[in-house]
């Protein structure tokens, strides 16, 4: 699985870092930023990162499988 985050429409709604703390963090204004440098999902963080996607008020979160 691979995540795309798009900072673009990201407003800092925050239930990405709150579902997914290991895939997802904060910065400093609470905006996502992706915890992951080539945002290849490891498995056992898929159905986390599945969650925040689906719960992204802003449809930020893209999965790719
Ligand atoms: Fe941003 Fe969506 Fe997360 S708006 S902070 S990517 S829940």
């Amino acid at each position: 699985m691979k995540i795309t985050l798009d900072n673009a429409k990201c407003q800092g709604h925050g239930r990405c870092y709150a579902l997914a703390p290991d895939v997802f963090d904060s910065d400093d204004e609470g905006y996502a930023v992706l915890r992951l440098a080539d945002g290849v999902v490891p498995t056992e963080l898929e159905s986390a990162a599945q969650l925040a996607a689906d719960n992204c008020p802003e449809y930020a979160i893209t999965v790719e499988r």
